[in-house]
This record gives C-alpha cells, sequence and structure tokens, in this order.
C-alpha cells in the first residue's frame, strides 16, 4: 500500500474528512536496557527528548485529543508533559501489562473519543510528521479498522514481523519470541506505529488475549482479530526504514543521535549553510540557522539559538540559546543565552554567560568572561576580562585584564561604563560605580569612585625608584653585573640611564 494518493481521492477526501483524531503514545515502559535512572521516554537527543521528538512528528495532525500513557518514572513524565506539550492528557498505567493494555487504559480515558486512533510508541524519535501524516491519510482514505506503519530493514532482530498471506495482504503481526523461523526470516518489520478506527479498536482491544510468550496482551493482535472478523486490515510501508529505528540502549541512542545529525546538517546545508565538518557538527531540532552562515568543526548549536545570514560560528564552539547576528563570528567559543549583534566578534576562548548582550561590531575577544552584560556598539573588549553585571555604552574601550568587581560577598552590584570611554589596562571597576562618557581610566587603577565624562581617574599607588639598589642589595648576582655595565655602557655615552644619578 502506498502513500500516495490521486488528486480526485484527494478532493474527496477532504470533502468527507469528519474524522476526530486522537494520538496515543506509549510511554509507559521502563527501558530498562538504557541502565538508567530517568526513564527512557525522556532521554534527550538533539533538542528535544525521544517523547519529545514523538509528539513533535504528531503535532501536524491536528488531534483533537493528545493521551500518553505514563507509567515507570511517571511523576518525571508528566512534569516534561507539562512543560513541552501542555495541551497532552497523562494516564497513568500502573503495572505495564503489555502495549495493547496500555492503549485500552488510554482509550478509557477518553470515552467518547471516535474517528481515528493513531497509536505511536514513545521511543521512535526519527519518525517525521510527514509520514504519519500519510500513514493517516492512507489509512482514512481507505476505511481500514486498523493500519500498521511497516518497513523492510536490514537486521529485524527483536521486532515484531509483518506477516501476510499469499495475496500479499496482512494475515497477522507475530512477534519475534513467539514467531516460527520462517517468520523470523521476515524482515518486514512493524514500526510501532499504527491507525486505527475508534470503534473497531476498542472492541478488539476487549478481546485480547494473553496467550503468548510474555503473558501480555498484544496490541499487535487486534490485527488478527480484525481480519478475522472481515474488517479491512492495511500495511502502510515507510519510505524510509531510518525513520522507525527504535532506541532501546545507550548505544542505540548514540546511533539515532548520528543520523539525526546527518538529517539536520543535510537540511541545512540544502538551504545554503555551509557546514564545514558534518561530522563533529551537532545542531538541535529547535535551532535556526540562516543562509551563508559557515559552521565549522566541532560545534554544538543547541536550544533556541538562531544564527544570522553569513555569521561564522566554530570552531569548536557551543551556543546554547544564544541569538547570532548576521555577519557575527564566533570563534573556539561557549555562549549560555546570550544574544550576539549584526557583525560583533566574539573569541578566540570567550564564555559569554546568561543575558550578555554585544551591540552591532562589539567585541568580546580573548580569555574574556561576561555576564548580566550590555556591551553597546563598537565597544570592544578585547584581552583576558570579567564583565558581570555591567553596562558598557558604544565605541568604548576596555583595557586588557579588567575585573568588573560585582560581588561585595553577599550581594550583586552594577557598573556603567558610558560611550568613547577609554578605560586603561588592569583595572578593577568596584560596583557599584559609574564612569561618565568619554572619560579614561589610567591603567592598574582600582575604580571606587564615579568618574565624571571627560575626566581621567588615576587611582593607583606613585612609582618609586630606589636607585643603585641592587648594586647594594644583591652584589653579585648576573642582575647587579647587568646593572653595573649598564651604568658603564651609560657613562661611554652620557645616555639617558646614568641621568637620575
Ligand atoms: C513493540 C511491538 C513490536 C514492534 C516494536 C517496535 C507489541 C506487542 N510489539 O515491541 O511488534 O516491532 O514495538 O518498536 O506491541 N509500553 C507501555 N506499556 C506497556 C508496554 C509497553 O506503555 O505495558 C510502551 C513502551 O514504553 C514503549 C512501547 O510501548 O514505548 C513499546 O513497548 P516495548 O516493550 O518496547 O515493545 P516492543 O517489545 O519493542
Ligand atoms: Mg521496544
Amino acid at each position: 500500500m502506498t502513500a500516495r494518493l490521486s488528486p480526485s481521492r484527494r478532493e474527496s477526501h477532504v470533502v468527507s474528512q469528519p474524522h476526530l483524531r486522537t494520538v496515543v503514545v506509549l510511554a509507559a515502559g521502563e527501558g530498562k536496557r538504557m541502565k538508567s535512572s530517568l526513564p527512557k521516554v525522556l532521554h534527550p537527543l538533539l533538542g528535544r527528548t525521544l517523547l519529545g521528538h514523538v509528539l513533535a512528528a504528531a503535532g501536524p495532525l491536528g488531534a483533537d485529543r493528545s493521551v500518553v500513557v505514563v507509567g515507570h518514572g511517571a511523576d518525571q513524565v508528566r512534569e516534561h508533559l507539562t512543560e513541552v506539550a501542555p495541551g497532552t492528557t497523562p494516564v497513568l498505567q500502573e503495572r505495564q501489562l503489555g502495549t495493547g493494555h496500555a492503549v485500552r487504559i488510554a482509550l478509557d480515558a477518553v470515552p467518547d473519543a471516535t474517528g481515528t486512533v493513531v497509536v505511536i510508541n514513545g521511543d521512535v524519535p526519527l519518525l517525521r510528521p510527514e509520514t504519519v501524516q500519510a500513514l493517516v491519510e492512507a489509512h482514512e482514505d481507505a476505511a481500514a479498522a486498523a493500519t500498521v506503519l511497516a518497513a523492510e530493514v536490514p537486521d529485524p532482530t527483536g521486532l515484531g514481523r509483518i506477516v501476510r498471506d499469499v495475496q500479499g495482504r496482512l494475515e497477522q503481526i507475530v512477534e519475534e519470541r513467539d514467531a516460527t523461523p520462517q517468520q523470523r526470516a521476515l524482515r518486514e518489520i512493524n514500526a510501532g506505529i499504527y491507525a486505527f478506527d475508534a470503534a473497531r479498536l476498542r472492541e478488539a482491544l476487549g478481546k485480547l488475549s494473553t496467550d503468548n510468550d510474555q503473558g501480555e496482551e498484544y496490541l499487535t493482535d487486534v490485527f488478527a482479530l480484525l481480519r478475522d472478523a472481515g474488517e479491512p486490515v492495511a500495511v502502510h510501508c515507510a519510505a524510509d526504514h531510518v525513520e522507525t529505528l527504535g532506541c532501546n540502549d545507550r548505544v542505540e541512542l548514540a546511533a539515532l543521535r548520528r543520523l539525526l545529525r546527518d538529517r539536520v546538517n543535510e537540511g541545512w546545508m540544502r538551504t545554503g549553510v555551509s557546514i564545514l565538518d558534518p561530522h563533529t557538527t551537532w545542531i538541535d531540532v529547535t535551532v535556526t540557522v540562516e543562509r551563508d552562515a559557515v559552521i565549522d568543526q566541532n560545534t554544538q548549536l543547541q536550544g533556541a539559538t538562531v544564527v544570522g545570514e553569513g555569521a561564522l560560528v566554530g570552531p569548536d564552539t557551543t551556543l546554547v540559546d544564544t541569538v547570532v547576528g548576521a555577519g557575527a563570528s564566533i570563534v573556539r567559543s561557549h555562549a549560555l543565552g546570550a544574544e550576539v549583534g549584526p557583525q560583533a566578534s566574539v573569541g578566540p576562548y570567550a564564555y559569554l554567560r546568561p543575558e550578555s548582550r554585544l551591540g552591532r561590531k562589539a567585541k568580546v575577544g580573548t580569555f574574556v568572561e561576561t555576564k548580566k552584560a550590555s556591551i553597546g556598539d563598537g565597544s570592544k573588549v578585547p584581552h583576558l576580562s570579567y564583565v558581570g553585571d555591567a553596562t558598557i555604552g558604544d565605541h568604548s574601550n576596555i583595557g586588557a585584564a579588567t575585573v568588573f568587581v560585582n560581588y561585595d560577598g553577599v550581594r550583586k552590584h552594577h557598573t556603567t561604563i558610558g560611550s568613547h570611554a577609554r578605560t586603561g589596562a588592569d583595572n578593577m571597576f568596584v560596583a557599584p560605580v559609574r564612569v561618565g562618557d568619554g572619560a579614561y581610566t589610567a591603567a592598574g587603577s582600582v575604580i571606587t569612585g564615579d568618574v565624571p565624562p571627560g575626566a581621567m581617574a588615576v587611582a593607583r599607588g606613585q612609582q618609586r625608584n630606589v636607585e643603585g639598589w641592587v648594586l647594594r642589595k644583591r652584589a653579585g648576582t648576573d642582575a647587579a653585573e647587568a646593572a653595573r655595565r649598564a651604568g658603564e655602557g651609560a657613562s661611554d655615552t652620557g645616555g639617558a640611564a646614568s641621568e637620575g644619578d
């Protein structure tokens, strides 16, 4: 059975679309082989949990109801649902008595559900919305009682097999552990994704037995029951078997992550993004990258990160929930919840912490850490500095090795530097303090008081030279010898070194 519909059928389908749709996601299992205190479906995979990916794949169906069957780690799963999918209804399956039992409990929670019920195992994160949509459309167009998504896989180990009769029609779905050797040789598997007619599903679920190797109620047995009752059951083949891959342990999780990475990277490259080393570039599905951006190797883009047109990110960079303006560059750096203005430059080796905001053409250079810091257009913090709880106006320059001293041991305080200011190297700004527009500060200053606009602040000890100290106190050392030679040379030429004598 194919996903494609002829135009006339599609039209009649549209006209006669009375189908209410209910989505049921099965997520009560423990996922023993993950060996984790986190329920399997909550393991993260490039920006969403496994469960989050499944819900996203079902999203475009526009279901009237979505039910998630929870069991192991129910509280954690419920909490996650409140965050990512508040419209879904969690339904508790206290004991995991099988996938059929799970769906029965789910339907008990939505007694008025009619039309199509879409059931999806909670651990198939590579499933695409288009595929679920195609499965449901094929099911509804054929007015089938039940349709299963199937795929030909290279290695069917552990999965339920699709058993067809001589005419190629679905006969039954048999679990590997209950299968005959001939059935085990089949490579067409049940992906664990189905569409059902609600009424006929309910009826069949009431007839499930536990007469199988695991003593469980198998949802898959519904197909043989319906078929034996003369109801139309169908198989819908996934175009790409990769979409149907489940996740049972961390090795499979890593394999899924690589597959999803490749899918995501390919998608961005096709929209005009350069990814120099796709194998070491990990982009969450929640990220946006605009065209002509260049992503260099060993780079992770995560969460709500947005990379603007023509920006350069990487190598060796991690951006989390960070917005990068057009034409900006971020090299060997780490940023969390930061905003980098257009054409700004960051790194190498910068750490932008939450609420760091860089204006247009601003610069945060090497070994610089920022936090709750607004750095105005064209302003620069080029070297070895910490900027915390600060506002820096436009076109100011912060000298190397500056510390914004924001913490008094109890509370944080704010420093404000105006526009067109020039602060000297090795300054401490002891907050709260303000430096006015166009002001300068001398190198090595500890600024504890406000500096008026246009003033030069000097806050450091006066220099004192103790002449001849080394010759007197360190006689016989190489330093003393060098000083003596310098003194002789100076007296030969009458040079500057002898001038203070
Ligand atoms: C199931 C299918 C198998 C299919 C495979 C695809 C059955 C009987 N078999 O097998 O044909 O090839 O998925 O991955 O359905 N769950 C519950 N409550 C339960 C049992 C399971 O919520 O009582 C959930 C699990 O959390 C999981 C999903 O249902 O998300 C599938 O359960 P699992 O035990 O993984 O079934 P499989 O043996 O993989
Ligand atoms: Mg499974």
